[in-house]
């Protein structure tokens, strides 16, 4: 069996999924027309063509443009089922997603609308290909603290929808400090949290998010490998690191996937899984991040099933599951060394 097929079979987790991140050009081009909204591209083409970044900030402009399609409770259940139809295919038994509330509350779009879509499809996964999926709330850091509050406030009647809440969106100049108070409002709800550092932004970004926003993950974290004292902690305390090879590819995290570090990262036994970030945007769903850094650092077959193990005990999902899913991935592994 080559390691693509065997990547493929592996039943696998994903924890850093941004939502608004799996819209298709198609599926924007579909939902402008319906609404009646006037794109600045001429064709689903030229859409893709546009999806050439620079750095974090020159995708973002494009991602927040591209949510504005999502209108109604439709949109949001058909992107949301449209990415778990893609989780079944690939062999992802179990999904943790971001959504941006602030994306949408912004232009004018009740909590109930996108929650609702969500859940509908979320639902419907779980009954259809037995998917456990669960929602992590993000807010945008490149807001105030204040509206971070505020969207706190008006997702209270909703929060037994959520499980986590995290922090994305332009991190140079934001730096996790800024949203101490409103993640320990959070904590003291009893919510997981997670927060991107590290993709662009220092070490030191780092090292607040564990520290003052004592998060149980940490999304990107590639910038670690900057901080001796950083990657001993990491390694010493299994701080998860949610990387997201093709992301960081085309965001110019890294020149060449041949430089990631994720390989290096797992050798100096950090805690580190394999992600797809924005994957419409970037160019690949899971098992496309898994095939490009198998494919570029020479992976084998152990450390590939390393990266996979890590992914599921990095979840928040409890003990008894975990251990299934360890199990069938043990499934897959004794099938494919006889
Ligand atoms: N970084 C920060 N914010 C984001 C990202 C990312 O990679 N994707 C969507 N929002
Ligand atoms: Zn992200």
């Amino acid at each position: 069996m080559s390691l693509t097929t065997l990547i493929h079979q592996i039943p696998k987790a994903e924890l850093h999924l941004h939502i608004e991140g799996t819209l298709t050009p198609e599926l924007m081009w579909c939902l402008a027309e319906k609404h009646g909204i006037t794109l600045p591209y001429k064709s689903v083409e030229e859409i893709r063509q546009a999806y050439l970044f620079e750095d974090l900030q020159s995708f973002l402009d494009l991602y927040y443009a591209g949510a504005d399609v999502l209108r109604d409770e439709d949109d949001f259940f058909e992107l949301m089922w449209a990415y778990l139809e893609r989780c079944h295919e690939q062999n992802i038994v179990h999904a943790e997603v971001m959504f941006d509330p602030q994306t949408h509350l912004h232009r004018g779009i009740e909590f109930d609308v996108f929650i609702s879509g969500f859940t509908r499809a979320i639902n419907k996964a779980k009954d259809e290909f037995g998917l456990s999926v669960y929602l992590i709330l993000s807010f945008l850091r490149h807001l105030p603290e204040s509206d971070a509050i505020e969207t706190l406030r008006i997702a209270r009647p909703y929060l037994d929808k959520v499980h986590a809440f995290g922090l994305d969106s332009s991190e140079l100049g934001h730096p996790p400090a800024k949203f101490e108070r409103v993640f320990n409002q959070v904590k003291e709800l009893g919510f997981k949290i997670v927060a991107h550092a590290g993709e662009e932004g220092p070490p030191s970004y780092i090292w607040e998010a564990i520290e003052l926003l004592n998060v149980d993950r940490v999304d990107h974290g590639v910038r670690c490998q900057e901080d001796e004292a950083l990657l001993d902690y990491l390694k010493e305390h299994q701080i998860p690191l949610t990387v997201c090879p093709l992301s960081n590819l085309k965001l110019c995290v890294v020149d060449d996937m041949k430089q990631h570090n994720i390989k290096w990262l797992l050798e100096r036994g950090l805690r580190v899984t394999v992600n797809s970030d924005d994957p419409t945007y970037f160019g690949g769903f899971l098992n496309e991040n898994y095939v490009a850094i198998v494919d570029a650092l020479d992976i084998n077959a152990q450390q590939l099933k390393q990266l996979v193990i890590n992914s599921v005990l990095s979840s928040f999902l409890p003990e008894d599951e975990k251990r299934t899913i360890m199990s069938a991935i043990e499934d897959v592994y004794s099938q494919h060394c006889n």
